[in-house]
This record gives C-alpha cells, structure tokens and sequence, in this order.
C-alpha cells in the first residue's frame, strides 16, 4: 500500500519547497488553515481530485519528437541512420529547434513529467535553446548537447566537426547552462552526453569524463541497449559497455544509463559500486533492446537506482502513465517468459515481477534518487512538483478506498483527467488552457 495523506496541508515556501506537512490531528492545524485563505493563498482540491508527485522522465530524446509515433520498423543501428540522424540534422536551424521544444516541453507537463532529462543533438546553439525553454515553461530540465565525433561511425551530415570542438563546445554549453541555471526558479542543468561507445572516440569519451568532474555535471549516455550495441564493446575494447563508461570516468553517482537491458551480473554490481543509475524505458526496449531490462534484480539485488524513461522516439508515447503501465506488463513477460513451445519451468525468469507500487516508485523517488535531487516525493524538504487527477471519469471508483483510487489513477488516467501541474510550487499546466 503506498503511503497517502488526507486533509493534509501542504505548506510551500518562496523557494517552492514543502516546508511543512500538517495533518488534522494537530493542534495549529484550524489556525494555519483559516490564516491561509484570509490570505487567500489557501488551494483546496474538489472531492474527486487527487494529488500525485511529478513524474520524472530519464531519458527523452528532444528533438526525435516529430518522429513519435512513426519509423519503428526497423532494428537500432538501422533505425538510427535511416530516420534519426537525419531528423537530428535538421536542428542546425535553431528556428526548427524552439518550436519542436517548445511544443515537447509543453506536452510534457501537460502528462505531469516535471522534471526530464534531455538529449538535445550535437549542436550546441539548438541545445541551448532547449534549456532555455525548459527555464521559461517551469519545467525542471536537465540537458546535454550530444557528443559524435567518431568520423568513422557517424555520418558526414551529421556529427561533431572534430574531437576538439566536441569537447569544447561541450565546455561551453556547460557553461552556458550553469549560468541559466542561476535565475532558473526550478532549475536547469548541463548534462555531459556521450550518445553512446560507438559514436565517440576514446579521446572524447576521456575528455567527457574529465569536464564532468571539472564542472560537476551530471552524465548520460545509453548502455548495452540491442545485441548490436552490447557487442560493439566487446569487439572495440574485448569488455562490456559498463566496464568502458566506468574505464572513461562515466559511470559516477551523478550518471543515468538508458536501457542497460543486456547488464551481466558484474555490471551490476559495476553500477552498485560507483553508483550510476539505469533509465528503464520499457515501451522503447519491446522495440530495440532485444530483451527486457532485469529491473527487479537492478533494484533488489544489487541496490542499483533505477528510475523510468520514455526514451522518445525509440519509445512512441510521452506519458510515463503509459511507461510504467509497460513497465508492468513487460515484466510479467519476462517472469513467465514467451515461447509457448517451452514448458513453463523452463519459459521465464522467476521473481522478475514489479508491482504498480514499484513503478510508480521508478517514475517517482527512482527518478529523483538517480539524479540526486531533491524531488519525486510530496514530503518536507522536497520540491513542491505536483499534477491534480480528477478521478470523475474512472468507472464506479470507490473514493473512500484509496488503494483503489491508486490503482486506477496509474491504469486509466487519460491527457483530460490531468488537471493541473505544478513545479517547484508554480502553476506550470491546466488543463483549461496552459499558463
Ligand atoms: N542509441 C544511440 N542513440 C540512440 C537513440 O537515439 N535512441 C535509442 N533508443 N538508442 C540509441
Ligand atoms: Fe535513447
């Protein structure tokens, strides 16, 4: 049962932290109340509305959102050179890159994801302007100018000019970012982005892992996501992916790692010692990971934070609702297994199961423990990011038990039973018009 407070008020201070949580039982409980709507500061949620944490997106490819929905015919390596690279080519032109953003952005807080973490593309002007947007819209972003500078992996079209300017225009974006981030209520952060081993060069890899202890940064990169891509490792180095990013400085407490759905038990363990987290993004793995992320064995055997991704557009759908339902569903899959001509001992992989309490942890306290900031939870200490469900027009809800209104708020809330979105305790979204 997850924990749930009734009749609690929620006391947000300038900074948009909650500063106090009081419950009816108190004795200043009447007094805080009256004085807040003297004041006129007082929200009150109607009967039928509830109010859920923001939801923490790990791992968003920004400018892959005109291709949401579409191209995913086709296995990583493939998909990537036919559709994606050729989409990201196209935000050169800074122009194209603020509507794109723009419309993502707002999207985004529009499903409840207050937080998200960005891959922007190689270019650091349309990068910029992806963080920018985030400041202006109030959602919590955190951003990378992605790094591509290996000539002979990437295409001529679209790549960094030279390891030089990969790394130095990475400096600069992080700089850029940072100082943004001081007049950002919500913040915005640089994040040093690797795309992957196979679109960098050893040097790049090293220099990234050196600025993002210089600077402080937060990392992202994908790992051992498709058979394709965990063998590369092995045939470039004769290691794992995981044994690399660590060997390159890459892998630190301040890391995010989209998939890692192929993680032998080492890695694991790899990803426990430095603590680096995994972004599961269980719609886009039905489609490129060729398995499905061990997530039960991240969390409970080795203590690794695990928090949830959309991965947009390798996923199809914005909404982690519908990636923590997939979360859900994909593990079930893997816990009884597939192949109906295996028998049942042999089919599936025991105890892999997650709960809906589970994933709703990932798209919630794992996202805010694997980027190490004080989000994901309605608690003291924490920032006030919140959305207002309506539960109107779930069928015969009983909304006296909330157990009940849990589970049903996390299976079939839809885009119009979102409400209202708050980060950092401002009004970011409603659902009668946006701000
Ligand atoms: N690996 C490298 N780039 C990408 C990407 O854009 N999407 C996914 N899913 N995997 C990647
Ligand atoms: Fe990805």
């Amino acid at each position: 049962m997850v924990n749930s407070l009734v009749d609690v008020l929620f006391c947000i201070n300038e900074e948009g932290i909650i500063e106090k949580i009081i419950s009816p039982e108190e004795p200043n409980y009447q007094q805080v109340l009256v004085a807040a709507k003297s004041d006129g500061i007082l929200k009150e949620l109607a009967s039928s509305e509830y109010l859920l944490p923001g939801f923490i997106d790990l791992h968003v490819h920004a400018p892959q959102w005109p291709q949401a929905g579409l191209a995913l015919d086709r296995p990583l390596h493939d998909w990537l050179n036919t559709y994606t690279f050729p989409l990201e080519a196209k935000y050169a032109d800074v122009e194209f890159a603020e509507k794109v953003y723009s419309h993502l952005v707002d999207r985004l807080l529009s499903l409840g994801t207050t937080t998200a973490l960005y891959f922007a593309t190689v270019h650091k002007e349309a990068s910029v302007v992806l963080a920018k947007t985030c400041a202006t819209k109030g959602q919590r972003g955190l951003v990378g100018k992605v790094v591509m500078d290996h000539p002979n992996e990437n295409p001529s079209y679209y790549r960094d000019a030279s390891t030089e300017q990969a790394l130095s225009d990475t400096e600069a974006f992080i700089q850029e970012v940072q100082e943004l981030n001081q007049t950002t209520k919500q913040g915005v952060y640089p994040v040093v982005t690797p795309r992957f081993i196979p679109s960098c060069t050893d040097e790049a890899l090293q220099g990234l892992g050196q600025l993002a202890e210089k600077y402080d940064t937060h990392i992202q990169s994908h790992c051992s996501e498709s058979d394709w891509e965990h063998q590369y490792a092995y045939n470039r180095y004769g290691k794992s992916d995981t044994e690399m990013l660590h060997s390159f400085g890459l892998l630190t407490d301040k890391s995010v790692m989209a998939h890692a759905g192929l993680l032998s038990d080492a890695d694991m363990q790899q990803f426990a010692d430095t603590g680096a987290a995994v972004a599961h993004c269980p719609i886009s793995n039905a489609y490129f990971g060729n398995a499905v992320t061990r997530v039960k064995q991240l969390m409970d055997d080795y203590q690794v934070k695990v928090g949830l991704g959309s991965d947009i557009s390798g996923g199809f759908s914005p909404s982690l609702y519908d990636n923590l339902k997939q979360a859900v569903i994909s593990s079930r899959m893997l816990e009884d297994g597939v192949n109906p001509l295996l028998s049942a001992e042999q089919r599936g992989k025991a105890e892999s199961r997650l709960s809906l309490n589970e994933v709703f942890y990932l798209a919630t306290v794992g996202g805010g423990e694997a980027l190490s900031l004080p989000i994901g939870k309605l608690d003291v200490g924490y920032a006030f990011d919140a959305q207002i469900i309506d539960v109107t027009r779930f069928p015969f809800i009983e909304e006296t038990d909330l157990d009940e209104v849990f589970q049903k708020s996390l299976y079939l809330t839809e885009s119009e039973d979102i409400k209202q979105v708050f980060v950092q305790g401002e009004l970011v979204y409603s659902n009668k018009g946006a701000k």
